[in-house]
C-alpha cells in the first residue's frame, strides 16, 4: 500500500505536500514515502510467513543510505552486485552474513572484499568465476569462501526484453543442465563452502506462472543438490512486478482493483502459488526484492519549463531528462504523470519530454493529461527503483536532490549536485 495521494485536490507523499517540497527544495526531485517501504517489506514477509522467508533487498532498485538503514532496521539482508554496494550497506549497519554478493563480472578486489566483509554467500554464475573465488580464498590462510550457484532455468519471464534474465539468450547463470556437473567440481574444492543454489527470472514479471513454473523446474534439482552437498537455501530471487498504471492510492479496495484492471498477480497469489512448494522442500529460502519495495515508494517531481506544438504534436517540456530517470528511455516504461497541484478541468495529448539532446528523451507520447501550464509542476509516479541508481549526468546535469518522507516529516537525504563537482578530478589540458 503506497502512500502517494491527493488531499485537498493537491498531491501528497504521506503528510507532506509536493508542491512544498519544490517549492524549498527546488525541480527536478525525488521523493520517497517511508512508509511506504516499510509496508511493502512488512506485506511480503507477511504472506510467505510459512517459509519464514531472509528478504534480501536488491540494492541496485535504490541504493541511498536512507533506504538502506530503513531495511536494515527491519532486519532485511542485501542482495548486492558490486563492492560499491557491498560498502553501503556496511555503512549503514546491514548484517554482512545476510548479504549475498551476485553479479556476473566480480573482479578480484570485490571478491576479497565480500570474503573480509565475511558475506552469507556469493552467488557465481560461471566456472571462471568459481575458479577466481577458489584462488582468492586460497590466499587467505584457513579461508574457505561460502558460494551459491546461479542456476538458469531457462524460463521465459520479464516484462521486456532488457529485463528478462533467465534463458539461454541472457548472460545470467550456469545454464540448469551444467549444474549438477559444476556442484560436484566445486565440492572437490577445499577451498569452497557450498551453502545454497540460487535463481533469478527477470524482472517486473507481474504473473505467478513464470515463478512457478520456474521453482517447480528447480525442485528436483534443489532436493538432489541439498542431499549430496548440504546445501542450505534455495534463493529464488526477485522480479515481483509492481503496477505502473493508476498507482495512485485510493484505498486498499483501489489499489486491488488496478492490480485486477493490470491483470496482474497479487501478492498472495504469488505466495500461494510458490509457498507448498518451498514448504515442503526444508530449507532456508532467500528472496531478493528490488522493485516490490521501493518502485511504488517513489515519485520524481519535476517542472513545466515550455510547451510547443508543432502541427502533429504538442510536446510538454519538463526540467527532469532521461539521465534523471532513464527506464521510459531504456525500457519503454510507463510512468503515470500526474500534476502536483489540483488538475485543471479538461484534457490534452501531449508528449512529456525533457532537455536533454536525445530524441529518446520522452517520459511519454502522446498521452492524455490535464492541461499544464509553464511553470506547474507534475510528479512522474512509480519512480523509486531504477530511478535514481540509474541516474547519470550526461549533458554534464546536475543530478536531483532525494528527499525521505516519514509522516509529516521530510528529509533530504541527498542534497542536489552541484554543477562545479561534476568535472571534479578532471584536469586541463
Ligand atoms: C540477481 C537479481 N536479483 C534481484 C533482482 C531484483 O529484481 P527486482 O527489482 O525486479 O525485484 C535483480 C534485478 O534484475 C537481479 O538481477
Amino acid at each position: 500500500m503506497h502512500r502517494f495521494q491527493r488531499k485537498g485536490g493537491r498531491l501528497y507523499a504521506e503528510g507532506v505536500a509536493l508542491d512544498r517540497l519544490a517549492d524549498r527544495l527546488g525541480t527536478p526531485l525525488y521523493v520517497y514515502s517511508s512508509g511506504t517501504i516499510v509496508d511493502h517489506y512488512r506485506r511480503l514477509r507477511g504472506v510467505l510467513r510459512a517459509v519464514d522467508p531472509l528478504v534480501c533487498y536488491s540494492v541496485k532498485a535504490n541504493s541511498n543510505l536512507a533506504i538502506l538503514s530503513i531495511l536494515a532496521r527491519l532486519g532485511s539482508g542485501f542482495d548486492v552486485v558490486s563492492g560499491g554496494e557491498l560498502e553501503r550497506v556496511r555503512k549503514v549497519g546491514g548484517k554482512m552474513e545476510r548479504c549475498v554478493f551476485a553479479g556476473v563480472g566480480k573482479t578480484q578486489d570485490e571478491i576479497e572484499l565480500g570474503l573480509r566483509f565475511g558475506v552469507k554467500a556469493f552467488h557465481v554464475e560461471s566456472e571462471e568465476e568459481l575458479d577466481q573465488i577458489a584462488s582468492v580464498a586460497g590466499r587467505k590462510k584457513g579461508r574457505r569462501a561460502p558460494i551459491a550457484l546461479r542456476v538458469n532455468p531457462d524460463v521465459q519471464a520479464g516484462g521486456h526484453a532488457k529485463i528478462t534474465t533467465g534463458t539461454y539468450a541472457n548472460k545470467f547463470g550456469i545454464p540448469f543442465e551444467q549444474i549438477a556437473a559444476v556442484y560436484r567440481r566445486a565440492d572437490a574444492n577445499p577451498r569452497l563452502h557450498l551453502r545454497g543454489i540460487q535463481m533469478h527470472i527477470g524482472s517486473q514479471i507481474t504473473q505467478a506462472a513464470p515463478f512457478r513454473a520456474a521453482v517447480r523446474k528447480m525442485i528436483p534439482l534443489v532436493e538432489r543438490l541439498r542431499g549430496r552437498h548440504g546445501l542450505e537455501y534455495f534463493d529464488v530471487g526477485g522480479g515481483v512486478g509492481i503496477v505502473y498504471e493508476d498507482a495512485l492510492a485510493s484505498g486498499r479496495d483501489g489499489w486491488w482493483k488496478s492490480l485486477r484492471a493490470a491483470k496482474a498477480m497479487t501478492l498472495s497469489e504469488y505466495a500461494t502459488s510458490l509457498v507448498p512448494m518451498l514448504r515442503d522442500l526444508k530449507m532456508q529460502i532467500l528472496l531478493e526484492p528490488g522493485r516490490f519495495l521501493v518502485g511504488n515508494a517513489g515519485v520524481l517531481v519535476t517542472e513545466v519549463l515550455y510547451r510547443k506544438e508543432t502541427g502533429r504534436k504538442h510536446f510538454t517540456i519538463v526540467d527532469a531528462g532521461m539521465n534523471d530517470l532513464v527506464r521510459p528511455a531504456l525500457y519503454e516504461a510507463y510512468h503515470q504523470i500526474e500534476p502536483v497541484g489540483k488538475p485543471r478541468p479538461g484534457a490534452i495529448s501531449t508528449d512529456v519530454v525533457g532537455p536533454v539532446c536525445e530524441s529518446g528523451d520522452v517520459f511519454c507520447h502522446d498521452r492524455s493529461l490535464a492541461p499544464l501550464e509553464k511553470g506547474d509542476r507534475v510528479a512522474i509516479l512509480s519512480a523509486g527503483a531504477y530511478g535514481f541508481s540509474m541516474s547519470s549526468n550526461y549533458n554534464t546535469r546536475p543530478r536531483p536532490a532525494e528527499v525521505l518522507v516519514t509522516g509529516t516529516r521530510a528529509k533530504v537525504v541527498r542534497p542536489r549536485e552541484k554543477v562545479a563537482a561534476l568535472w571534479h578530478g578532471e584536469k586541463r589540458s
